[in-house]
């Protein structure tokens, strides 16, 4: 019998179906070489949860996130739901997963593939060769911080961290960094914030046990100043929630389209791998959209999550060959294309080279 993994599948909302479609036929071909073998379980989150139960994130959604060996996610969200109560929206079911996961580190890489090299808004001199992965503190920070709410004509969040919420973010960004090029940033604003004193003195600390590591520390404003003035000069960026939110956005369109990058929300029992990009409710159902990010987060959740490094290296020289060869879906048709594909096909041709 054949190695067998469970992976529990949130397709979600707007492209999530079509994108998350093409990422289980890469990983079935995938599987078929290496002898090994996924088992999908379906569940919902998000808006299609909002249908269907009322609740974005349904009990049993929990449930079988927990149970599976990772998960992989689409994306959520659309205009049919954005006008609920923050506490039924969409977003909030991913949130809530996350926390019910304990997925307290979000780890979103930024490279840029040299094909694409001129997609980029910026010039590519700037972006060629940038291969950079923010680290970021997912279940903590101002985004879960109490106390929070409305009173009168005032609303407020509280940014909280705890030395030990620091303390595990950091290790991960270390334990990252040892393997890539042993540089850390980490990313506060600690000449204004008591918590950023704090997360700045913590993060010295734990670097104490990997001399290996070069650690820097930069305010957040100069961090989003330098992603765009010489986004080469960074390695693993670590920081907070909010922080992390902002930057890992900025940092995605050094490659040229947000539709390339996954994710991964881990440090719990499950993990949960997704691309960065959103639902992208205009294009949903047109078979457009481009399906890659979705497919590397597939590649990162194997490698991560269940240490299949043949079958995630296989997916990876995927995607560069299909780059390489000018394959493209609409959002990169005007850079260096030789076909132009739909969702389908493109998922077609990653699956094709991941056999070979
Ligand atoms: C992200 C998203 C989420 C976040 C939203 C949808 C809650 O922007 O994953 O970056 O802010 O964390
Ligand atoms: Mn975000």
């Amino acid at each position: 019998m054949s190695k067998q993994y469970n992976i529990g599948v949130i397709k979600g909302d707007g492209i999530g179906p079509e994108i998350v479609d093409e990422a289980i036929k890469v990983l079935d071909a995938v599987a078929a070489k290496e002898g090994i073998a996924f088992n999908y379980s379906e569940y919902l989150m998000g808006g299609v949860a909002i249908d269907a139960t009322g609740v974005p994130l349904p009990q049993e959604t929990i449930d079988g996130a927990l149970k599976s060996d990772a998960v992989l996610f689409g994306a959520i969200g659309g205009p049919k739901w954005d006008n609920l109560e923050r506490h039924l929206r969409p977003e909030s079911g991913l949130l809530a997963l996350r926390k019910a996961l304990n997925a307290f580190a979000n780890i979103r890489p930024a490279i840029v593939y040299d094909e694409l090299v001129n997609a980029s808004t910026l010039k590519p001199e700037v972006v060629q060769g940038v291969d950079l992965i923010v680290v970021r503190e997912l279940t903590g920070g101002i985004y879960f911080g109490e106390p929070k709410g409305r009173e009168g004509d005032k609303a407020y969040n509280t940014m909280v961290y705890t030395i030990p919420e620091i303390e595990r973010i950091a290790k991960v960004a270390f334990e990252i960094a040892m393997k890539r090029g042993k540089k850390i940033c980490s990313v506060d604003k600690a000449n204004v914030l008591d918590v950023s004193q704090l997360w700045r003195e913590t993060v010295e600390r734990i670097a104490k046990d990997y001399p290996e590591v070069e650690l820097s520390h930069m305010y957040v404003d100069n961090a989003a100043m330098q992603l765009i003035r010489n986004p080469k000069q960074f390695d693993v960026i670590l920081t907070g929630n909010i922080f992390g939110d902002i930057l890992s956005d900025e940092a995605s369109m050094l490659s040229g389209s947000i539709g390339l990058l996954p994710s991964a929300s881990t440090g719990g029992p499950t993990g949960v791998y997704e691309p960065i990009h959103g639902s992208a409710p205009d294009i949903a159902g047109q078979g457009i959209a481009n399906p890659i990010a979705t497919i590397a987060s597939a590649s990162m959740m194997i490698r991560f999550e269940l240490g299949l490094e043949a079958a995630a290296d296989r997916i990876d020289n995927a995607i560069k060959k299909a780059l390489a060869e000018g394959y493209r879906t609409g959002d990169l048709a005007a850079f260096d294309a030789k076909t132009v594909c739909n969702t389908q096909e493109m998922g077609d041709v990653i699956a094709r080279f991941a056999a070979e």
